[in-house]
């Protein structure tokens, strides 16, 4: 079978449809099929005829391992330690003011390990003593109330994943593609599961008054990054989080107490997050106003943009994983919303002329990352990898142009552009943008 007929086969829909899972040797034996080869193309060496008798034992195999008292707290492999957050020199004056990118080339599924989430400080990362950190919510309620951190772990505990995206992910990327890799133009999103009390919880607990329609959150780092929030999305489906995939969260992701606010801007999940006080108008904060707006082409400005709309992106391949021959691939993505859940993610091989459906893998979750993959047979020429998510309000991912068009090219925040990746003979990948 040759690869010019995949795409009039539903190739995706049977596997799909398939009752067990298309496991590893059915992959080899589909790749044997389409090719005519054993080998299954895609990484040089990977796919050797098996040899008679087992393998010789190397040096590990021959004498004990390291005990269980060797690493009381676990870390990846040493052969692993290239897999770690970087972050663009140039970018900003110091690092305490300072993004770091999520190594997304480098990571499987929908949950980022908690030593590799994406970094945004504004003054640096404290190292805050839990005994001494006190939440306190005041301003137009009945009952202000300060809270420690036992008092906040007796409150019923709710468990979700959500994504949370820096409102400036891609922001190097509005005039022209800059940088040739996926961790720095889009490693400013990252996903977990996250554990606390619902801030709904919190306000019933203090009693909001009839007069309250936004609430300042703030932290208490050395900036006192602070944004105002409507109420009704504080009372809609904020958690304050002390706990993040299973653990307490890390000193950088606001260890003891962080606010997530699922499916908006990096900017208003304050960490460290210290106060909370309800007011009957928004705080108009240097965060609010000098930064995190929009300027549009007529020279006025968009505020309050909160809301991530839909992206997607293709993970495998890209700048840091090019291919390597000719073969059969699993192109492999993530996408997400924070409108909901993502409905459906296309794949386009040729630059956005013809498109494919991927395959969405489970869970799919409302304002969480979810995985796609489209089985892709590379046959070696010139190609141009896009993916275009289309989410459960029908909102559909714009291309470049479409986003200049409407928005100007003066913007940083707030960049979902469809991504391009070219493939040269050569299996190597280069992030472009097409006019
Ligand atoms: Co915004």
């Amino acid at each position: 079978m040759q690869p010019e007929s995949w795409r009039s086969i539903p190739l995706v829909s049977r596997l799909t449809a398939a009752a067990k899972p298309l496991a590893r040797r059915g992959f080899l034996k589909l790749s044997a099929a389409l090719t005519g080869s054993i080998a299954l193309g895609a990484n040089s060496g990977s796919a050797e005829p098996a040899p008679a008798s087992p393998p010789a034992d190397a040096p590990w195999s021959q004498s004990l391992g390291a005990g269980v008292v060797d690493r009381p707290y676990g870390r990846p492999a040493d052969h692993e330690a290239g897999v770690i957050r970087r972050n663009v020199p140039w970018l900003t004056a110091t690092t305490e003011s300072s993004i770091s990118f999520s190594p997304l080339q480098d990571l499987h599924g929908i949950i980022t390990p908690n030593g590799l989430f994406f970094e945004r400080h504004h003054a640096g990362r404290p190292d805050i003593d839990p005994d001494q950190h006190r939440l306190m919510i005041h301003g137009l309620v009945e009952r202000p109330l300060v809270l420690n951190m036992k008092d906040i772990l007796r409150f019923p505990q709710v468990t979700r994943i959500h994504f949370i995206e820096c409102a400036a992910n891609g922001g190097m990327e509005w005039r022209a593609a800059q940088l040739n890799s996926l961790q720095f133009n889009h490693g400013m999103i990252s996903c977990a599961e996250w554990s606390g009390v619902r801030l709904s919880t919190l306000l019933e607990e203090v009693g909001v008054k009839k007069q309250a329609k936004w609430a300042m959150v703030e932290g208490a780092d050395g900036a006192h990054m602070n944004r105002s929030l409507p109420l009704d999305k504080c009372l809609d489906d904020c958690i304050v989080v002390y706990a993040q995939n299973g653990e307490a969260l890390r000193p950088e992701q606001g260890y003891p107490l962080r606010l997530v606010v699922p499916g908006w801007e990096g900017n208003v999940n304050i960490k460290w997050l210290r106060r909370i006080k309800l007011g009957d108008k928004p705080w108009f904060s240097r965060e609010e106003t000098s930064k995190y707006t929009d300027p549009m082409p007529d020279g006025t400005s968009r505020g309050f943009t909160w809301l991530i709309d839909a992206k997607s992106v293709i993970t495998f391949p890209c700048p840091e994983k090019p291919l390597d021959r000719a073969g059969l691939y699993e192109i492999r993505g993530l996408a997400w919303t924070g409108n909901g859940k993502v409905k459906r993610v296309d794949v386009s091989t040729d630059g956005g002329i013809n498109w494919q459906t991927a395959r969405l893998h489970e869970p799919v979750l409302s304002k969480a990352l979810t995985k796609f993959t489209l089985p892709w047979h590379w046959d070696g020429q010139p190609a141009l990898l896009e993916s275009r998510v289309i989410d459960e309000t029908g909102y559909v991912q714009p291309t470049i142009a479409q986003l200049r068009n409407s928005r100007g090219s003066n913007s940083v925040y707030h960049n979902n552009a469809i991504q391009t990746w070219q493939i040269k003979p050569d299996g190597s990948v280069f992030n472009v943008q097409l006019a």
